[in-house]
């Protein structure tokens, strides 16, 4: 299966690809060179530019859209142009090529703004008392989607737009609201103890994304942590998402 990858030399793209790289044919493409994979076959364009781009490649079977401006702190300008138009000329392009597959790197910032309400707040900030596991509900893929930033609102943009491409023109869809994937592989603050997502368990879900014909979903990209918010069941059921790490195991270091 031949994969595009956009922002192939970003943090995720890099790591994903190296674990993937035996189980898929990935062609990257980034505005910067990976140093990280000198030998990946990359197009070093923008992404805005995709339909040009697109139409020189002999076959693509799935995109893995990752390009975008990725911190949470994104202000408007650059949310709009290299999140938003970037991610409709992606949809749009993989329409017009025939492309039927898109898994899309949205965030848990889509709907960031639940933490700031209990109990998840308070998970949050690390504080566990009179809490237990698992007896409070989790944020599932059906709840409103309440945005915390302008950058929430363009990953809630890339989600309208995908759900649009599915239902008007077929293509599959599927949305990852990804937690904290960073360097160190591990949780690195509070926060993260609860939002972190491995190097492998999110790998395993791009895979299963990539593999699965699921018409249109959205799932929650985090491991399996004692103390998360967000729902994994919906991915375990329906993509068989089987993480195997949990923030938890670091809390002594
Ligand atoms: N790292 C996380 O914890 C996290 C959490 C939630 C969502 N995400 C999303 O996952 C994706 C990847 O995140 P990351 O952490 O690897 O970010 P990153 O900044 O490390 O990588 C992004 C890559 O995209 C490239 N890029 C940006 N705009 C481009 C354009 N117009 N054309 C071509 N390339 C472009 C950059 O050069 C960079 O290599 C992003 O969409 C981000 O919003 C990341």
């Amino acid at each position: 299966m031949r994969v595009l990858v956009t922002g192939s030399s970003g943090l995720i793209g890099s790591n994903i690809i190296r674990i993937l790289n035996r189980k898929f044919d990935f062609l990257g493409l980034d505005i910067i060179k990976n140093k990280d994979l000198p030998n990946l076959d990359t197009i070093i364009d923008n992404a805005l530019n995709i339909k040009d781009v697109i139409s020189k490649i002999d076959y693509v079977d799935a995109i893995l859209h990752l390009a975008a401006n990725a911190p949470v702190t994104t202000p408007w300008e650059k949310a709009l142009k290299n999140n938003i138009i970037v991610t409709h000329n992606i949809f749009e392009a993989a329409k017009i090529n025939g492309i039927t597959k898109v898994v899309f790197a949205s965030s848990n910032h889509v709907v960031g703004n639940f933490e700031f309400v209990h109990p998840y707040s308070d998970i949050i900030n690390g504080n566990y008392n009179q809490l237990s596991p698992g007896s409070y509900k989790l944020i599932d893929h059906t709840v409103p989607i309440r945005p915390d930033s302008q950058y929430g609102i363009s990953k809630a943009f890339g989600e309208a737009s995908g759900r649009y491409y599915h239902e008007h023109f077929g293509l599959d869809v599927t949305c990852l609201r990804i937690g904290t994937f960073n360097t160190a592989n591990k949780p690195t603050d509070i926060r993260s103890f609860s939002t972190w997502v491995s190097h492998r368990d999110l790998s395993n879900m791009i895979e299963l994304s990539l593999k699965n014909s699921e018409n249109f979903n959205i799932f929650y990209g985090v491991s399996d942590n004692t103390w998360k918010i967000w729902d994994i069941e919906h991915a375990k059921n329906t993509l068989n998402y089987s993480p195997k790490d949990n923030a938890e195991l670091y809390r002594n270091e």
